[in-house]
């Protein structure tokens, strides 16, 4: 018996670690990624609203929208960070955009209705499926029910809906939408179950204590916490497992042309690449290769997801030189010798939560303290009166999370117009792909200037602000407070 896919919507803020994510979850069978919204800040929403549609083209994804979020936190100003994503927020080496510009424009209509519906129709969907399966096993005279068994199911689940039955959403941003759509259709929270990249136990990324999805928005996270909606965080201790390694760099470049080394290709076969590919890469090469990618062939290299050693493409050399301005940044903000690539983390917990160890705890979200706003306070000890709310990852499969990422990579590089031979996108920026780039410019940038207006006029949500009445006289958390530190800054 097929079993259902699992429907999943992401939210995120591309940013090159959301691109990935983005990648992971559109190019998994056994996922149906139903959409991506957006919310400020990596970088601006209007720059991350485009950069997801350029990404989901990018790697063949085309058929999948894009719908913006909010622009700004629930009530605090914007928080974006340039250090690491780039101007464009999705630099290459170099900086600059890399990739070509999407033709495509973002749905009309505000994200919360859109993700809604969406949510909505799934999970009827996924009722109806489950239905079927049982109807047939009662026909079957088998063990009847479905039951949990015939889904993956994480341990988080804490209401009536088991976890198998439930739309995934993914969150890999501030969490600003979220909290609206849990608070405008709180129904939904029987529908779903919510997977974030944010948060950490212990030391923070932009600040001693807190991490930057959470520290963007702490009111939004706090609502998203205390919903009650079954949460599973990824914490930094977490992604900063999940290192992209030359070795890793390597094996998502593909063998040959690209800067791979013997020792790059046989480290790569600790990550599913064949140990053939060692003798096929050619001279050694200590870095890894900045050079322009070889030319587009007209029949893209598909090589079997994950088993044998991939030809390098001009797709595969794109994502490696994104990852490439990522693991720059990295060195240069946080001294990391490799970039930890998060946000995919939280798309391969749905697909495969067996690689992970998780432990259910409270969880509370700091949204007072000038020190510390935006800590999510983790209670590993079990020392609260308050009740377990998030199931937080401890430990992850680094290997296997990489296996996931290089069998998408492989499957993106089979359909990417990039490796269409006379596009002007198989160029990329650099080549033919500049032009196409140059012409759409003008247009880009008075879109971006829109759209930034509509940053700059936006308000507080009434909601949130109902929420913190209480904190008020706290401090307002504004700028120089507990997040501070990183590099990020809030924009005003
Ligand atoms: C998170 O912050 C962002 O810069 C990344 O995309 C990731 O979601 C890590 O703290
Ligand atoms: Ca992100």
């Amino acid at each position: 018996m097929t079993r259902p896919s699992i429907p999943v919507w992401l939210d995120c803020d591309p940013g090159h670690d959301d691109a990935t994510a983005i990648l992971l979850a559109g190019h998994t069978p056994g996922l149906e990624l139903l959409g991506v919204s957006t919310i400020g800040g990596n970088q601006t929403l209007a720059k991350v609203t485009k950069n997801a549609l350029d990404v989901l083209d990018a790697v063949g994804l085309s058929h999948i929208d894009v719908v913006a979020g909010q622009p700004r936190p629930l009530m605090r100003p914007p928080l974006l960070c340039p250090e690491i994503h780039g101007d464009t927020g999705l630099d290459g080496p170099g900086g600059g955009r890399l990739l070509p510009r999407s033709p495509r424009s973002p749905l009309p209509g505000k994200a919360i209705t859109v993700i809604s519906r969406a949510i909505e129709a799934a999970y009827e969907q996924l009722q109806r499926e489950r239905t079927g399966q049982q109807q047939q096993q009662q026909q079957r005279g088998g063990e009847g029910g479905g039951g949990e068994g015939s889904w993956r199911s994480s341990s988080s689940s804490s209401s009536s809906s088991p976890s198998g039955e439930r739309v995934r959403l993914v969150c890999t941003g501030a969490l600003t939408n979220a909290a609206l759509l849990l608070t405008v259709y709180p129904e939904l929270s029987e529908m779903v179950e919510v997977v974030i990249m944010g948060g950490c136990m212990g030391v923070g990324n932009t600040g001693p204590v807190v991490e930057f999805n959470i520290q963007t928005d702490p009111e939004a996270a706090k609502i998203v916490f205390e919903s009650g909606v079954p949460l599973t965080m990824v914490p930094l201790e977490v992604t900063h497992t999940v290192l992209a390694t030359p070795q890793v760099l390597a094996a998502i470049g593909g063998i040959g042309g690209m800067g791979a080394t013997a020792a790059t290709a046989a480290a790569a076969g600790a990550v599913g690449i064949a140990a053939e590919a060692a003798a096929a890469a050619g001279p050694a090469s200590a870095a890894l290769s900045t050079a322009a990618p070889p030319p587009p062939s007209s029949s893209p290299v598909a090589p079997a997801a994950g088993t044998a050693a991939a030809a390098a493409s001009p797709f595969r050399h794109t994502i490696q030189q994104l990852l490439l301005f990522f693991a720059e940044t990295y060195k240069r903000v946080f001294r990391f010798e490799h970039p930890p690539l998060h946000d995919p983390v939280a798309v391969a917990y749905v697909i495969r939560p067996d690689l992970f160890e998780c432990r259910r705890m409270r969880v509370d979200v700091e949204t007072c303290s000038s020190l510390s706003y935006g800590q999510t306070v983790c209670d590993v000890w079990g020392q609260s009166a308050a009740p377990p709310n998030v199931n937080v990852v401890l430990q992850v499969d680094v290997e296997g999370v990489w296996r996931l990422l290089l069998e998408a990579v492989a499957r993106a590089d089979a359909g990417s117009p990039l490796n269409r031979a006379g596009t002007g996108a198989a160029a990329g920026a650099d080549g033919a792909g500049a032009a196409a780039v140059a012409s759409a410019g003008a247009a880009a940038v008075q879109e971006q200037q829109r759209q930034q207006a509509v940053v700059v006029s936006s308000g507080p949500v009434g909601a949130a602000a109902l929420l913190l009445e209480g904190c008020r006289l706290c401090d307002g958390g504004r700028d120089g407070g507990g997040g501070g530190g990183g590099g990020s800054s809030r924009a005003e």
